[in-house]
């Protein structure tokens, strides 16, 4: 199965009744081994978690820490690109060259390296004093 079957696949189960934008994500991981995400909403709206967190949550939950793949879609005019919150949180796994794969339902792409999402990211070197 490709990323971007997985990722369509998963998508369909988003639970998302407030925004009725459904997000499917998909994850190779460094076995191989694909992990899925969606975003799930709730009434206390901040409470909500997107597609990307869910797939990295299942990933390390599976024992993987290193991200070889990404890919997103959802029913969107253009690829929509991660938010800045999963950004980081995929940064937190995936180094700069990994390519993040943004879909849409209709067919459109757009691949973009974790380095051109992210530049400048924080990482562990910022907190060398500490
Ligand atoms: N969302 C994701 O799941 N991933 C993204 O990359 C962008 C946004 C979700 C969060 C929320 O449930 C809905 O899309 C609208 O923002």
């Amino acid at each position: 199965m490709t990323l971007l079957q997985a990722a369509t696949t998963v998508r369909h189960n988003a639970y998302a009744p407030y925004s009725r934008f459904k997000v499917g994500a998909a994850i190779r991981a460094a076995s191989g081994a694909i992990y899925t995400g969606v975003n799930v909403e709730n009434v206390a709206y901040p409470e909500g978690t997107c597609a990307e967190a869910g797939a990295i949550a299942a990933m390390v939950a599976a024992g993987e820490t290193v991200i070889a793949e990404v890919c997103v879609i959802a029913d969107s005019p253009e690829p929509v690109p991660p938010c800045g919150g999963c950004r980081q949180k995929i940064a937190e796994f995936a180094g700069p060259d990994v390519m993040v794969t943004l879909c849409t339902t209709d067919g459109k792409s757009r691949s973009m390296s974790v380095a051109a999402l992210l530049p400048g990211r924080f990482d562990a070197s910022h907190m060398a004093r500490s």
